[in-house]
Parts: structure tokens; sequence; C-alpha cells
């Protein structure tokens, strides 16, 4: 059964295949039209499709849109309702529902000879659920959808057997955490929908004096279920404008709502213990990328197991609801294999694409012997390989790459990729040697969703990738999964006797992480890097890079 997943309504469109129940294929459209996120969160864009990602997944896999025998789209109008009888204040949100409708007629004229009758609303909620639940490795797992919005709930409790899931509770709208971390955010002079990850590093800086207010605005009710009342933010802490300097008020806030959402999401993993009595918990929806919240959960809640879908906001619901309706489809969808479902090149397409660009280049004999000592003189690598990560982090195949012992390190790439300072970068680091190293969150931890407690013993070593309170989100290396990432980072070891390496998306600002081999030329070239390692070749700024 051939079945394409469609995102587009909300955030992040992106397109999924599904074949015989395996996923062999997931992409964002953003890497394609090099537009951040895709498109603007608003409801006038809800009629925009991932037309560029879908006709790669078909393309990838050598199908026509005739072949499909669905096409899956995560959101379901059926379920819609206005959105003042939600409670929420928004006079254009009507379109959405109309532009979903016509969805399968848009999606018939991107994709010429799909049939429209092939396309199936699945709802958001189960969209994101699948996306955990079904792509996880257990087969049985409690699932916890935390997102900002759906059709016209914000959550999803559950429970997949063998494949079936089992809804246990559902929050209607207006109450959402992630419309509420949504609005903090807003508050904070950062961009809503898209900046939230910068209100969770704030709130390293700050005391959670808000608590008590917070506290009574934002609660569970003991059926599974949520209340957020209103806030009157400004109270707490002033408005922030775009770029303005924040002060302690705004990291108090900051971490008061961090804190509170930590807080609300152990009550509603433990209620949700209580009904399954089940060893893993899945996540997904937007608010599951928060993943100081994750390391609470996987450390105190009841559940022993943690697994979060590596795109667990909307660009995950192509995913899922692809995965959903090839299990109601009668299939036994796979586990996926990894992150790494974007485009990938063969070297004769990548070598083509430096000739064209007339750039000198070779080709090492090791390129993960090249990158390690490039890194060991402090030099700075942009590192593409295989294909391309679905979901927003780079687990090394589009990154960018430091030697983690310099302090200094963590601003260069700051201004390398024109971020605000306040914010971390992470570590990559061999999975058999994580638990001398980092404490606290799960190991194995491959998609770089969980915080770890970085070892005092370790802190002095690795300055670069210790944020403010000690913790690092780390991404643990597997050399059966990752072989060329292990072997740069046990070359690596073998120079500076550090099984870690600084790993940062490869992009500059506001832009989408590099995708293609132009892309990467282009990243390259506009930015201070040392050495572009591009498939088995090395394109190389200055000789010997930072010495
Ligand atoms: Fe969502």
């Amino acid at each position: 059964m051939l079945v394409l997943g469609i995102n587009a309504l909300f955030h992040d469109p992106s397109a999924a295949l599904v074949v015989d129940g395996r996923t062999v294929a997931a992409a964002e459209e953003e890497r394609f039209s090099r537009r951040k996120h895709g498109k603007r969160p608003v409801p006038f864009s809800a009629w925009e499709l991932p037309e560029q990602a879908a006709a790669w997944c078909l393309a990838d896999a050598g199908v026509e849109p005739s072949d499909l025998d669905a096409v899956a789209y995560s959101f379901d109008p059926a379920l819609a309702r206005p959105a003042d009888e939600m409670g929420l204040h928004d006079p254009w949100d009507h379109l959405r529902r109309t532009y979903a409708w016509a969805a399968p007629q848009f999606l018939a004229t991107a994709l010429p000879g799909l049939d429209p009758a092939a396309v199936r609303f699945v709802r958001h909620h189960v969209a994101h659920a699948a996306s955990a639940g079904l792509a996880a490795p257990d087969r049985t797992s409690s699932v916890l959808v935390l997102d900002g919005r759906g059709e016209a709930t914000s959550h999803l409790a559950g429970r997949y057997v063998d494949g079936r899931l089992e809804m246990l509770a559902g929050q209607a709208l207006p109450h959402s955490l992630g419309l509420l971390y949504e609005d903090v955010t807003q508050h904070l002079g950062f961009l809503r929908s898209s900046d939230e990850y910068k209100v969770m590093a704030m709130a390293s800086y700050g005391r959670p004096r808000f608590l008590d207010e917070l506290r009574e605005a934002v609660r569970t009710t003991g059926d599974g279920g949520f209340r957020t009342d209103p806030v009157d933010w400004g109270r707490l802490a002033k408005p922030l404008a775009p770029g303005e300097q924040w002060e302690a008020d705004h990291a108090d806030l900051a971490a008061s709502v961090q804190v509170r959402l930590e807080e609300v999401l152990l009550e509603l993993a433990g209620w949700l213990y209580e009904q399954t009595g089940d060893r893993t918990l899945t996540l997904a929806g937007g608010v599951a990328l928060n993943c100081v919240a994750n390391t609470r959960i996987f450390a105190e809640s009841p559940f022993e197991q943690v697994w979060v879908q590596p795109a667990a906001g909307d660009a995950g619901t192509a995913l899922g609801a692809a995965l959903h309706v090839a299990r109601t489809g009668g299939e036994d969808p796979e586990p996926m294999p990894g992150a790494d479902l974007g485009r990938g090149w063969s070297d004769e397409r990548i070598e083509a694409e430096l000739r064209r660009a007339q750039v000198r280049y070779d080709r090492p004999a090791d390129i993960a012997a090249e990158v390690a000592e490039c890194l060991a003189r402090n030099g700075i690598v942009a590192w593409f390989q295989g294909r391309s990560e679905y979901g927003p982090r780079a687990l090394g195949h589009r990154s960018l790459l430091a030697h983690p012992g310099f302090q200094q390190n963590l601003e260069r790439l700051n201004d390398v990729k024109g971020r605000e300072q306040f914010r971390p970068v992470a570590p990559m680091v061999l999975a058999g040697r994580a638990g001398e190293i980092f404490g606290r969150g799960p190991v194995p931890s491959p998609y770089m969703l969980f915080v770890h407690d970085v070892d005092p013993g370790w802190r002095e070593r690795i300055p670069a990738v210790v944020h403010v309170d000690g913790t690092a989100r780390i991404q643990t290396v597997d050399p059966g999964q990752e072989p060329l990432v292990a072997t740069m980072l046990e070359r690596f070891e073998g120079l500076t006797g550090l099984p870690v390496v600084v790993n940062t998306s490869l992009n500059t600002a506001g832009r989408p992480m590099v995708d293609s081999p132009v892309d990467a030329l282009e990243c390259f070239g506009s930015a201070p890097v040392d050495l572009l390692a591009i498939g088995p070749f090395a394109v190389r700024r200055c000789p010997g890079g930072h010495a």
C-alpha cells in the first residue's frame, strides 16, 4: 500500500511516503523552498501545500501520483468548529476549514494524476500520536500529544496496543499548553510558533519567581486534562519588542512558565501511567520539542522509557497521518528507521556541483580523519553527509561542527549563525562514552530531545557545550547507525582525548537548514567556515584553519 502523508494546515508543511508500512521518505517543504518554516503560520496561508516535498517523496520512490492508494492529510475539517465557539480569537480561522475541505482538489492540482477521492482526512492529534506510537520501536506504548491546537483540542492522551490507538483523554480548546508557551514567546519579543526554544534557553538564566501565579492559572483537572486560564503577562514582566534587550524579570518569567509546564506535564504523564501501567511513553506535538521538560518526564515520571518523535512539531504529522492510514488499511507499520529521511546525493552528483561551481576541492583518503584534524586545530567544519534530517535538529547529516574545548567557540558559532549569545550549542558524543560524561537524561539519545547534566569533571574540558545551568542537549552517536560520524568522533578523540564534538545545524541566520549541495556551497561561501566536508570531498577556505 502506497500512502503519501501531507501536513499543510498550521505550521511547517511537510510530506512523507510510507510504502507497505515502511517509512521511505519524509521532508519539510522549507528545505526545498528555502523559506524558513515553509510559510507563515496564519489562516490565509492554510491553502499552501508542501508541493516540492511531496513531489520529491514520490520521485525518490519512483511513484506516480496515480499509483497512490491514499493521501493522508493531517487535519479533519469535520471536527473543527468556529473559533469563537472554541474560545479562540481569530477572525480568519474559518479559512482553515474552507481550505482543508478544498485540499483534495488542491492536491490533485499540485500532483497531476492524483484522484481527489484518495485523500483521507486524519484528526490532527491522531496524526501526531501515530508519529510517536507507530514510529517508535516499542509496539505497545502510552502516548501523549502536547500541542498548540488541532481541530478543537490541544492534546491527546492514549495508548497504542499492537498498533491500535485507544484514546483516553483530550483537552478541548481554548485550554492549550502549546498556545500558552507561544503567548509567552511573543511577549518576550520572539516569533511565536517558531522561537519557543529561545524561551526554554532563557529560562536557565532566571528564577521561577512567578510560579505561584502560574500554578493558579495552569493546572491539571484530574481527568487527564488541564486548564490554562489567561495570564496577564505584562503585570509580571514588560513586553519586549523584537531584538530588545531582556532583563532579569524576563528570564524569571521564562523560568516560571518553563517550570510550571514541566510540573503539569509530569502530572499528565502520571495520570496516563495510572491508566495504562505501560513501560514506555511516546511523545509528539510541538511541546514535545521542549527537551528540558522531556528530561524531567524521563527522570521523574513512572515510565521507564520515553521516546520522542524527532519531528515532534507539525512536520511530523505528515508521517503520522500516513502511518495511521496505512495501519487502518490493514498494514502493520514498521518503526521509523531514523531521522535521515530527506534528500541524499550520490558522490557523482556532488562532484558535478563542485565542478559547476568551479571551487577547488580534493578527495582525501579519509574524510572523517580530515575533519577531525581540522576540528582539532580549532577549525569550523560544515558537514554534509547522507540524507538530510526530518525535523528541526541537525543529527550529523547537515551539521556545523567545532572543537568543544574552547569556550569562545560558543560565541564563534552563534556569530556564524547570527544567533543570540544566550543560546547554547550542543554536543554529539560517542554512544559508548556518553554515560561517563553526561548524566540524568536517557542514553542513548540519538535525536537530541533531552538535556543531560554534564559531569563536573568534564565541564572544564568541554566548556563550549555546557549551558549556564551545567546541562547539555546531547546527541549520542551509535557506530552501527552512524558509522561515518562515529569514525570522525573516534579520530577526534584520538587527537584531543575528547569523544565529543560541537554540533549545530548547518544554516545561517533566518534560513532553513542546508539540504542540497548548492545550499551547502552557498552557506560555505557566505560564512567563516574552514572546511566543507561534502560526501567524500573537502572544500577548504584556508588550509590549516585557525591553528
Ligand atoms: Fe500540531
